[in-house]
């Protein structure tokens, strides 16, 4: 039995804790009683958007509070903001990432000095196989074409989940955006992935890893982490 924006669960992971909020179907607007236990930032931030948004932005900062207060990290007089890439603006110390989907808002909080830290969940049997060429590198799309029909978009949506879990890591460091090409993700298995970057020659060099957690047969949140 979940309960909209109370904490489903809070989970010691490889690079932090994970919180996860479940979210309420539909589209009224989040119960004062939960917008009262954010920041009053935070609050107004949430009753500034509407819809989906709405729900969105308050479960993301519900599930931050609640990873947040498990690391042991104080943050009543921190509110979780966003800078104008929509990147969390996180408190010192601390790095912070966040996902959601319809009914599952997910918080990564880690110590910042182990470094920059992403998320991503993605699923549903809902096959999207027409994104593969957006998603993979050249060498990719031979990898996955070479997969029986079946497997396919299962690999494609876990090459796209550790992708858009590197982009939110590394883009707020790197000020700019980069695309799906900018890194390889080597399928090793369900459970396992190697990452190589595809950066411009400018750019800091970083070193990639990834966290893996299916919560069902089609739904896997990808955590990593680059130092
Ligand atoms: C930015 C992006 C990754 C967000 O993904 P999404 O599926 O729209 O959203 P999710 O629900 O998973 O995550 C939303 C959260 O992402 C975070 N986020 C958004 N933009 C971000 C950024 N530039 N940097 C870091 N985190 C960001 C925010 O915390 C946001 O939560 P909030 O809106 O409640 O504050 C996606 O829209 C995108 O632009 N992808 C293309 C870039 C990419 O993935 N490149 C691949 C590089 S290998």
């Amino acid at each position: 039995m979940t309960t909209p924006f109370v904490p489903a669960w809070v989970k010691a992971v490889r690079f932090g804790v994970l919180a996860a909020v479940p979210l309420p179907a539909g589209l009224e607007p989040v119960p004062e009683g939960v917008l009262a236990t954010l920041h009053p930032k935070e609050r107004a931030l949430a009753l500034s958007e509407r819809g989906r948004r709405q729900i969105e932005v308050a479960g993301g900062r519900v599930a931050w509070r609640a990873a947040a207060a498990s690391l042991g990290v104080e943050v009543s007089s921190w509110a979780l903001l966003s800078d104008s890439a929509r990147a969390p603006l996180c408190p010192p110390g601390v790095m912070v990432s966040l996902t959601h989907k319809e009914d599952l808002a997910l918080a990564l909080v880690a110590p910042s000095d182990a470094g920059l830290v992403g998320i991503d969940l993605e699923g549903g049997a809902r096959d999207r196989s027409a994104i593969m060429t957006r998603v993979c590198r050249p060498e990719e799309l031979v990898e996955v074409q070479a997969l029986p029909e079946a497997e396919r978009w299962p690999n494609v949506m876990l090459r796209f989940a550790v992708k858009e879990a590197i982009y939110k890591a590394l883009a707020p460091r790197l000020g700019r955006f980069f695309g799906f090409q900018a890194a390889r993700v080597d399928v090793r298995s369900r459970e396992s992935v190697a990452i190589e970057l595809f950066l411009e020659p400018t750019d800091p060099r970083f070193e990639p890893e990834a966290e893996l957690l299916w919560l069902d047969e089609h739904r896997v949140v990808a955590m990593v982490r680059a130092r």
